[in-house]
């Protein structure tokens, strides 16, 4: 009785942390297409634009925010926060497109690769 309760415990776990695993997999790769050339488009924005604050290659943030730990699932929030500012961010509506904020998106995503 005693080993089947312990089986029982384990196999929810699996399924515990199964389940998390896929969803967190399920965002990465999520509808948002990844154009290579995007991504590049948006690195060259963020080094002339953000690296100053952000950190060159999105690395050393110092006191900025970490855009390397931005929430994959919160898009709406990045478009928000960056076209209209945020507190110490100026707002970059008014000297980039929508299109390029979509770039930036798209390098924040997919990633700084060393
Ligand atoms: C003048 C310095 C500065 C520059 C330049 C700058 N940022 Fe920021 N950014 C900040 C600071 C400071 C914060 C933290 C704001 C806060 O939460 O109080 C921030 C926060 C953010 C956030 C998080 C907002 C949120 O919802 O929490 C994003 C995304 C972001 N910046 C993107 C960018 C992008 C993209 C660029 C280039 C177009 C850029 N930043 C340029 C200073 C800057």
């Amino acid at each position: 009785m005693l080993s089947l309760q312990v089986r029982g415990v384990n196999f929810l776990k699996v399924l515990l942390v199964g389940g998390v695993f896929s969803v967190s997999t399920v965002f990465a790769q999520s509808g948002e297409k990844l154009d290579p050339a995007l991504i590049k488009k948006g690195a060259g924005i963020f080094s002339q634009n953000c690296s100053p604050c952000h950190g060159p290659r999105m690395q050393d943030p110092q006191g900025a925010f970490d855009l390397r730990t931005f929430p994959p699932d919160q898009k709406p929030r990045f478009l928000n926060s960056v076209t209209k500012g945020k507190n110490q961010m100026p707002p970059w509506g008014g000297l980039l497109n929508a299109d390029d904020i979509e770039s930036l998106w798209a390098y924040v995503i997919a990633g700084e690769k060393p």
